[in-house]
This record gives structure tokens, C-alpha cells and sequence, in this order.
């Protein structure tokens, strides 16, 4: 993606449930900045599909397309199999090959985050278990997990590149390979040894190695020691959820999907139907995923101010009922907005 100061279009996608209400607010505070933002609004998910028997149109996807750019809610899926039903944010990771994951964890004011954590996880998006090879043998359920060199070592050099950027801005940069080639020697042998093999290009970046289940302890013992974790697609989605909760949980965690040409921001939350339509979700996790894709249109500083004026609102006392307060995703809204 190519730095510009042109006009920048970005694609809403709220989705289904608690994202109606997180993405109007992230748009709002990004419509706020005073930069040169248009927005087009695009329908996905559930309560589409129920309509029109399709969860993630074409319409939608040329859209996203032609942007570059989109702030996703989240969608319902259905637990059991519905024909003809996709997962909108599955067909986008393909679609547009979204192959990197980043899960940014920084602390956040207040006794519900620990404090002094800035680490990231990198998660591949593409393969690994969650290729989609899943079939019936007799009576035997089977999943392949698929881990090629190509998808391994683009999503290493995606961590490195990250690595990089963070050591030179004195943030925590220590590059830490995460896998469980102890049993499965082939998946992530081929994944340690080709992490290894981009990182030789990178002297400056010190690289380490963890077994997840290691890493799974050290996250909750010692977060304050990571800088950026590298891994395959399962092991990056439940690492980043118990991230989440470090800081406060799924209501404030961030997240992008890159691919060469499409970029992809979006909560780490779903839809929430326990709490959707009450006017009570955190807006904070969409916000701070709006804040990835500023600095990712090469809008540093306008990213910054986003960070702060959310700290600001939280230091203010404006908490939602999942960081234990009792402000709405208005008022939470409201002062992110007059914190700018
Ligand atoms: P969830 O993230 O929707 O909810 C888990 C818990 O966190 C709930 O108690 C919920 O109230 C709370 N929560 C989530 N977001 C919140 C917010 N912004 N503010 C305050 N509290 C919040 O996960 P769950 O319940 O496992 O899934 C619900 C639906 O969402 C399912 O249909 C699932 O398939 C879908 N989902 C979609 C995702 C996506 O589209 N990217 C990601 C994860 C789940
Ligand atoms: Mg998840």
C-alpha cells in the first residue's frame, strides 16, 4: 500500500450485532480528524443473508476492493453448517489473500489492564488448521493442517518488517517464533525453519522460539517480556483472545487483516448478541482498529491522537459495563470525540 495525501476511501462493513454500533462510533472519531477520509457503506453477514441468501456480496467485495480500505464489525454465524452460508470475514481474508493478522496489545489506563505491556502478535490468516480441509472417514472427523514455505515466509517477513519498525521507535522488538514443532515435526518444523530463515536477513531484530503451550503460560506469568510473536492461524487466534484479556478483554482489542492490496480493520470481538441493540458496547476495540488503519494510510500522528484521546476518555472515568463502568457506547464515544 502506497503512502498518499489524497482523498482516502474506506469501506464501513458493520456486520451484524454489537458492530451496528462500534463501527458508526470508530467512523465518527475517524470523520473527526479533519484528514481526507470518504466513507461508503457496504452490508454483510447474518441478518443480510437471512434477507437475500447471501452473507458477503459481491457488491460488498468490489467495494472493499475498489477502497483498499475497510472497518469491519463482526458477523452472527451459525454454529451448525447452514447451506450457502459464509463467513463474510473468511471470504475477505481469501478473497484478498489478508494473509497477515496483527493483534497489537498495549496497556490501557486503569485497574482493569496490567500495565507496561506493548507486545504484537502476528498471526498467519491463510493456512495452518483453518485451510478448510475438513471431511468425514468413516466415522472419524479429520482437519489437515497445512503449513506451505510460501505463506510461512511472508508472514515472517511481515513480523520482521514490524520488528523493525518497533525497534527503531525503542519499543519493545525481541522477534519470538511460536510453534509446537516438538509434535507436529513437519507443520512446524517447515514453520520455525522458514521464520528462522527470513529472520538471518534481519541482524538487528533478536529472535527467540516458544512452544505455544509455553507461550500460552508466559502470556498470563511474563507479557511485559514480548515484543512480537510470530505463529500459525489457530495458535495466533486463541494466543490473541488471552491477550485480549490482559488489557481488558475483547471489548478493547484492535486488529488488522493485510494482503498485498486490501487492508482489513476490524475488532477482535464478535457480534455479541447478549448485549447487541442495548446501546452498551464498547466502542474502544473498533476505535483503536480504526487508529491501525491511520497508521497504516502512513497517518502516524493522526493515530496518536486517537490512542491518547481514548486514554483520555478512560483516565476520565468514561468505563463500559465490560471494563466494569456504567457509560454507554455513546458516552464513550462522546469523549473520545471531545478528547481529539
Ligand atoms: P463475542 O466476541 O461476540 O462475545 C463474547 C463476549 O464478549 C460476550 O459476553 C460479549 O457480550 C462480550 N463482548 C464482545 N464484544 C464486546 C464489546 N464491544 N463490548 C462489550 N462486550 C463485548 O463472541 P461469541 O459470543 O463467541 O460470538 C458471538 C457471535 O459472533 C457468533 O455468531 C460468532 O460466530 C461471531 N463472531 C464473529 C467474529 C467476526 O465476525 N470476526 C469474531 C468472533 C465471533
Ligand atoms: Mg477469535
Amino acid at each position: 500500500m502506497t503512502a498518499t495525501t489524497a482523498e482516502r476511501t474506506i469501506c464501513l462493513v458493520p456486520g451484524d450485532g454489537v458492530g451496528q454500533e462500534v463501527i458508526p462510533a470508530a467512523a465518527e472519531v475517524l470523520a473527526a480528524l479533519g484528514l481526507e477520509l470518504r466513507f461508503v457503506e457496504a452490508s454483510a453477514g447474518f441478518a443480510h443473508f437471512e434477507q437475500t441468501g447471501e452473507a458477503m456480496p459481491e457488491t460488498t467485495l468490489a467495494d472493499v476492493a475498489a477502497a483498499g480500505l475497510a472497518l469491519f464489525g463482526a458477523t452472527s454465524s451459525p454454529s451448525r453448517k447452514v447451506a450457502g452460508y459464509r463467513s463474510p470475514i473468511l471470504v475477505m481474508r481469501r478473497t484478498f489473500q489478508l494473509y497477515a493478522n496483527l493483534r497489537p496489545t498495549q496497556s490501557l489506563p486503569g485497574a482493569f489492564s496490567r500495565p507496561g505491556l506493548d507486545f504484537l502478535i502476528v498471526r498467519e490468516n491463510t493456512e495452518g488448521l483453518y485451510a478448510g480441509r475438513e471431511r468425514m472417514e468413516g466415522e472419524a472427523a479429520i482437519a489437515e493442517r497445512v503449513i506451505t514455505p510460501q505463506a510461512t515466509e511472508r508472514i515472517a517477513r511481515a513480523a520482521l518488517e514490524q520488528a523493525r519498525r518497533r525497534a527503531a521507535a525503542g519499543r519493545p522488538a525481541a522477534l519470538t517464533i511460536v510453534h509446537k514443532a516438538n509434535v507436529l515435526s513437519l507443520t512446524d518444523g517447515l514453520f520455525r525453519d522458514g521464520c528462522r530463515r527470513v529472520a538471518a536477513e534481519y541482524s538487528e531484530v533478536e529472535v527467540n522460539e516458544c512452544l505455544v503451550d509455553t507461550a500460552a503460560m508466559r502470556l498470563v506469568r511474563d507479557p511485559q517480556d514480548f515484543g512480537v510473536l510470530v505463529t500459525t492461524n489457530l495458535f495466533g487466534d486463541i494466543l490473541s483472545d488471552e491477550a485480549a484479556a490482559l488489557i481488558g478483554g475483547l471489548g478493547v482489542a484492535p486488529s488488522a487483516n493485510l494482503g498485498e492490496r486490501v487492508a482489513v480493520f476490524e475488532p477482535v470481538h464478535g457480534s455479541a448478541p447478549d448485549i447487541a441493540g442495548q446501546g452498551v458496547a464498547n466502542p474502544i476495540g473498533a476505535v483503536l482498529s480504526a487508529a491501525l488503519l491511520l497508521e497504516h494510510i502512513e497517518q502516524p500522528a493522526a493515530a496518536e491522537r486517537v490512542r491518547q484521546a481514548v486514554h483520555a476518555a478512560l483516565q476520565a472515568g468514561y468505563r463500559p459495563a465490560d471494563l466494569g463502568g456504567r457509560a454507554t457506547t455513546r458516552d464513550v464515544t462522546r469523549a473520545i470525540l471531545e478528547n481529539l
